[in-house]
């Protein structure tokens, strides 16, 4: 290990470049950190984080605080010619750093189930499996009719809380959206229909509903309940019309209905699954 020289500091502006680098070496297949740079860097109560290594940049991490308290630590990346070096723990001990300044608690990150190394560092640092989720996605072609529905957001938080919350079993307690999975509590709630993400029909048909960020690439199904159809429907019509290229939808391995009504309504599944692990700070 030679991580004598290693700094760990706040992202500036004039790192941006540099942050897209390392992120595009050691992310060939999924990069999305210079569409969220903005977004991450006015996050009023995270910290986006570069190591740098004798003044070079070779890893980055961002933590994000949640709606109810606890912290997603996400965007760990840390350039394939460093690794296996302790940049990695390094950045993960910076996420408890910030979380005991915070008196945040408890940490999530999810990561590809085939991510044997994410998963070890996890481990690493006393994190457990919370919860295993499948992936699929809708492509539009722009040949999906744009049918009429009775979806609407809602506007309060109590509303939004009667509907959601009985449905966390069935999602193992998340909400996903941007595989960020947001944990389903009152608080959530209240974040979601100030954020326009919670839509009902009335007919106790509610779908959580939006994007995280990059909403052009993607829409995505948060979670759903009731008439399957009716809310797969209106999830369709409503990414369509806000010109996405696809919509996704994350669900509990345990879900094999979520995932049949997913397949039946021309969803493909992405090849692997994800997890999402648990840590105490
Ligand atoms: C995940 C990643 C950030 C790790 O960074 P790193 O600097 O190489 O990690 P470190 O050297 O600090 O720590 C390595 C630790 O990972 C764990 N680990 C490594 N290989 C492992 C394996 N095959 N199985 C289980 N755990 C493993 C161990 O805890 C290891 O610590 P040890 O060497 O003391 O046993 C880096 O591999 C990376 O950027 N990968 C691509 C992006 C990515 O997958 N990000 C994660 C979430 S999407």
């Amino acid at each position: 290990m030679m991580t004598e020289n290693l700094v760990i500091r706040p992202i500036t502006e004039e790192d941006r470049a540099a942050v897209i680098s390392v992120e595009g070496k050691s992310m060939p297949h999924w990069r999305y950190v210079e569409r969220v740079f903005d977004q991450f860097m006015s996050h009023p109560t995270g910290e986006f984080s570069i190591a740098e290594l004798d003044g070079q940049p070779v890893g980055i991490a961002k933590f994000t605080t949640m709606p109810e308290g606890s912290a997603w630590v996400e965007t760990l990346r840390v350039d394939p010619a460093f690794q296996g070096r302790g940049i990695g723990k390094s950045l993960y001990k910076r996420f408890f750093d910030i979380a005991n300044e915070q008196g945040v608690d408890t940490l999530r990150m999810y990561t590809g189930m085939q991510n044997k190394v994410s998963r070890g560092l996890a481990e690493h640092f006393g994190f457990t499996l919370e919860a295993s989720f499948y992936g699929a996605n809708f492509q539009f072609d722009g040949s999906h009719p744009n049918k009429s529905h009775g979806f609407k957001p809602v506007t309060d938080q109590t509303t939004a809380a009667d509907l959601l919350m009985p449905l966390s079993d069935e999602w193992n307690g998340f909400m996903v959206m941007n595989r960020t999975f947001y944990r389903l509590t009152s608080e959530l709630c209240g974040y979601l229909v100030d954020h326009g993400r919670v839509f009902a029909d009335g007919a106790g048909n509610v779908v959580a509903f939006g994007a995280r960020f990059m909403p052009d690439v993607s829409q995505h199904i948060g979670l759903f309940g009731g008439d399957a159809e009716a809310c797969l429907s209106f999830a369709k019509a409503e990414g369509q019309a806000r010109g996405a290229q696809s919509l996704a939808c994350l669900f509990p391995i345990a879900a094999t209905e979520t995932r049949a009504v997913l397949q039946n309504a021309g969803f493909e599944e992405t090849p692997a699954g994800f997890i999402v692990m648990k840590g105490m700070v």
